[in-house]
């Protein structure tokens, strides 16, 4: 069975309503609260891809029942210290940056050690910006060349509360040092620069002991020892980051019109919008409302307005992280050139982003100037693909994989793009909603 698919037609135009799989940002920390609520917890609407099932499994080895299907999971939690596992535990967060680096968190206060393994592409990522802080808690890690994976983390003594500068705007850095202030006596104290708020919201829904103070460009978060957490039951609202692949194709189309309904419309995740909104795209939120302290809309998108370049302010930057690749498309057909800085965090990811954003533009024809951290693309508003284009080695990176479907269904050409197993990871139906789009 081939794992690659080949796509030589672009989309006809069209006028749908989907529904797009639950948030990976949302599933990941419901199932690490409900682990150690003291009680049982329920979900619904769980996103079921590779990345959630990596914490579910990891969950389980800590010693917590877990039983889920198709349409709903359930935690049996035991408790704060409810965790409970032999020494030398093996735990493996496969794919997922968000799993390998929060439960790394919770587990700053282990007794046995245990050793964290992922994929490849996970052993390449940078570890120590975890280790560090949670070093400065007390934990004691060691790490393959002092920053990947595999890694082990020690039995740690006297843990004691940080003060924790987090500047890059990575919330799995934010949230793993979150969680471990919750283990903690004393008070940890984190400025933040700003990036998705969720594990924080979740830790007002569920009346933990942290507060946060929102200043303009950072937040001021202060975390205490926690003594219990109760069960909860949560709807996951849809995933942002998987609606973005639709709502570009719909702006790349003439004449299409797409509604995508309840997803998670955080402010802290809707970076994409106000980027392509900047840009001429038709967007509209209608029956927003509040879950739990998430915003959810349905997104409604008018297609084929003419598109323009823009620079991109940098305060939008870790609002649209994971939807990058999939912008740079726009600013291919965008008039003018467009021009993205400060993004060395993008080669950060599941593969080197940045490097890869401009590959895919580099053999659609489309003239860009790329650097570490930056990159210049020169827009053509008749953009159109006629030849032959491969895509593989990307390290299996879903957004990579998703993006050459949404390139190659509204520029055209000839595109054989492998690894198809990779939107397991974050959005296993992303080809059936394709597929939908078609009748
Ligand atoms: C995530 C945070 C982001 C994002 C990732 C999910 C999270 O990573 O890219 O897909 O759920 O906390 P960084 O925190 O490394 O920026």
């Amino acid at each position: 069975m081939t794992n690659s698919i080949v796509i030589k037609k672009k989309l006809k135009n069209f006028n749908k309503e989907i529904i797009v799989s639950g948030d990976k940002s949302l599933s990941i920390r419901w199932v690490l609260f409900a682990s150690l609520a003291s009680g049982n917890s329920k979900a619904q609407n769980l996103l079921i891809s590779e990345d959630v099932k990596a914490a579910i499994k990891t969950v389980r080895k800590l010693g917590i029942k877990v039983i889920s299907n198709n349409k709903f999971c359930k935690i049996f939690g035991k408790g704060i210290n409810g965790f409970n596992y032999k020494r030398n535990l093996t735990l493996n967060a496969e794919n997922s940056g968000t799993l390998g680096r929060l439960i790394l968190g919770f587990l700053i206060n282990t007794t046995k050690p245990i050793k964290l393994i992922g994929d490849k592409s996970l052993s390449t990522r940078d570890f120590k910006r975890i280790s560090d802080p949670l070093s400065k808690f007390g934990g004691v890690f060691k790490l393959k060349n002092k920053k990947n994976l595999p890694l082990t983390i020690y039995e740690s003594k006297n843990l004691r509360p940080i003060s924790y500068l987090e500047n890059r705007g990575s919330a799995q850095c934010k949230s793993a040092v979150i969680f471990a202030g919750m283990r903690t006596s004393g008070t940890t104290l984190i400025k933040a620069k700003k990036s998705r708020n969720h594990t924080e919201l979740m830790c007002k829904y569920l009346k933990l002991p942290v507060t946060v103070e929102n200043k303009k460009n950072y937040d001021l978060i202060k975390v205490k020892k926690v003594k219990e957490i109760k069960p909860f039951d949560y709807k996951i609202p849809s995933d942002i980051s998987s609606s973005a692949f639709f709502i570009i194709l719909t702006a790349l189309s003439k004449n299409s019109k797409l509604l995508i309904k309840d997803v998670n419309i955080n402010p802290t995740r809707i970076g994409i919008i106000s980027i392509l909104k900047k840009m001429g795209v038709n967007i509209i939120f209608q029956n927003q409302k509040t879950y739990k302290g998430e915003k959810l809309a349905d997104i409604k998108i008018e297609g084929g307005k003419k598109l323009k370049a823009i620079n991109c302010p940098t305060n939008l930057n870790s609002g649209a992280i994971d939807e990058f690749l999939v912008i740079f498309l726009v600013a291919a057909k965008a008039k003018g050139i467009s021009y993205f800085k400060d993004l060395a965090e993008l080669n950060q990811k599941e593969s080197p982003r940045l490097k890869w954003g401009a590959k895919i533009l580099n053999m659609m024809g489309v003239k860009n100037i790329v650097t570490n951290s930056s990159i210049k693309i020169y827009g053509n508003p008749n953009l159109e693909i006629r030849k032959k284009i491969i895509i593989k080695n990307y390290l299996k990176d879903h957004r990579v994989f998703m993006t050459s479907v949404i390139a190659s269904l509204s520029f055209g050409g000839e595109w054989h793009i492998y690894d198809k197993d990779s939107i397991k990871t974050s959005f296993p139906n992303f080809l059936k909603i394709i597929n939908e789009l078609k009748n």
